[in-house]
């Protein structure tokens, strides 16, 4: 097995291994602990079926159903982001971090592409560590303490099945720690953060769109072009993505979440 990391300070990409096998437990500390420096790790031409991908996906946390989008024919766990018109669709064209309106939003996704269409649908990702890290140490020091409202809304689009977002908005710390790395990462975002506790309205119209676009910035990103087969596998506790919604064919991306834990 080769990890490469990409040119960018998220991402690496994994050569030599078939996730489709059992991985032995060496390489498995090997990929974990790269996922963790990394964000994300990307693994060209695997065309998992449904049992292989979710096998895969326990590699780096515990696969859980995810209540809230449509799942594979025979399946609990895979969900399909399904843009089979051609049409991109939900909330995932802007900067997020997944589910962050639930109380534990996932560890990680693991998403495969199944259908693409002859151009665009590549992802972003962007290091929310790195985003913390370029921010002035007194500006660090102010948002270390704050904490912000996060909600599912209607944002989500019509390919998910809104009403089982739970009605109840849910406060998450501005800055979380990473439990593994300790690296301190921004934790709010365009989709999903509604407005930060401690500020009056002013101050929030200021400071939460400069943290969330954040991610905007090119030196903190890095973009994925999909081919059909290939697997990439966030962090979600660390990294933000986005997809491209510039495309006008079928796009089909298999979903696998990993349970959360804690946001501290
Ligand atoms: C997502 O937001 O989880 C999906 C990203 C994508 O479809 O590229």
């Amino acid at each position: 097995m080769k990890i490469t990391p990409t040119n960018s300070l998220v991402g690496a990409y994994v050569e030599d291994i078939d996730l489709s096998a059992p991985v032995e437990s060496d390489a498995v500390d090997e990929l974990v602990s790269a996922w963790h420096k990394w964000g994300v790790l990307f693994f060209r031409n695997q065309n998992l079926n449904d049992e292989q991908q979710v096998a895969a996906a326990s590699i780096f946390g515990d696969p859980v159903p995810y209540d809230f989008a449509p799942t594979t024919e025979g399946s609990e766990i895979v969900h399909k982001i399904d843009n089979e018109d051609g049409k991109p669709k939900g909330g995932s064209s802007n900067w997020h971090t997944d589910a962050t309106w639930l109380k534990e939003p996932p560890r990680g996704s693991m998403l495969q592409a199944i259908k693409l269409p002859s151009s665009g649908g590549d992802t972003l990702f962007a290091s929310m560590s790195a985003a913390f890290d370029s921010l002035s140490p007194s500006t660090q020091n102010f948002i270390e303490g704050l904490t912000a409202l996060h909600h599912g809304g209607s944002k989500l689009g019509a390919n998910r099945i809104a009403k089982k977002i739970p009605e109840d908005a849910v406060s998450h710390p501005v800055v979380r720690t990473h439990p593994v790395t300790g690296k301190k990462c921004i934790f709010v975002n365009r989709l999903f953060t509604q407005g930060i506790n401690e500020l009056n309205p002013r101050e929030n119209e200021a400071l939460l769109p400069m943290l969330c676009d954040l991610s905007l910035r090119p030196e903190l990103q890095f973009r994925f072009q999909w081919e059909e087969g290939d697997i990439a596998v966030w962090d979600n506790r660390s990294v933000q993505h986005y997809a491209t919604p510039d495309y006008s064919e079928a796009r089909v991306m298999h979903r696998v979440v990993l349970a959360g834990d804690p946001v501290e």
